[in-house]
């Protein structure tokens, strides 16, 4: 059995499951909840899909619609938790990050690889969260000028292992990433 004190191969096993999110459509990360705080100071959560998960650069990627609330929110306090509950491995993971909001000309290769079907996502009309008479009283304009990305640098990620007993533990990239652990 692997030594429940290796502070480095927990933060392993946070990045496997992180990484998988991005290619396993089935894998819990696919979907965190992105939690920010509204212009008006309060709170707002809502499901992503996870796009990329980078170790070496410390970011994880969001698409979104630049006309959704959240980007409001972002420029407001450009700061995002992501929270992702993998039952898998009884594992919950916290990333608190800084969000740069890239559009345009600078995400036009992402754009690029976002398949057909999925483009439908951006561009909605009237935008996002308006109120409308019926259900279906809006477009999808599949539009690459409502195309976001959310690049999250990590500032820090905390994982909470309920193994028997459980274990937490702290990652911050100010230190170098080496984690401390934490009562649970
Ligand atoms: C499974 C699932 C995946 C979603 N993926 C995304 C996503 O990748 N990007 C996004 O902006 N919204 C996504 N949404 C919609 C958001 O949860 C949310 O409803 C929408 O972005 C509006 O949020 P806002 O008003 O806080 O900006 C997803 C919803 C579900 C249920």
């Amino acid at each position: 059995m692997s030594d429940p004190n290796d502070l480095a191969a927990f933060l392993e096993l946070g990045w496997q499951r992180l990484t998988r999110g991005v290619a396993d459509r089935r894998a819990a990360a696919r979907h965190p909840v992105l939690a920010t705080v509204s212009p008006d100071g309060f709170p707002e959560a809502r499901t992503v899909v996870l796009r990329g998960a980078n170790r070496t650069g410390g970011v994880v990627e969001v698409h979104t619609d630049s006309g959704s609330d959240k980007i409001a929110s972002l420029q407001a306090r450009p700061f995002a938790q992501l929270h992702i509950w993998d039952e898998k491995v009884q594992l919950q993971l916290r990333l608190s990050t800084s969000v740069e909001i890239t559009q345009g000309a600078a995400v036009a290769q992402k754009w690029s690889r976002v398949p057909g079907g999925s483009r439908m996502a951006y561009g909605a009309s009237p935008k996002p969260g308006t109120a409308i008479p019926h259900a279906h009283a809006y477009e999808k304009l599949a539009s690459e000028s409502c195309f976001a990305v959310l690049t999250c640098t990590i500032r820090q990620i905390e994982l909470m292992h309920l193994a028997d007993p459980h274990r937490c533990a702290v990652f911050k990239a100010d230190d170098g990433w080496c984690g401390e652990w934490r009562v649970p």
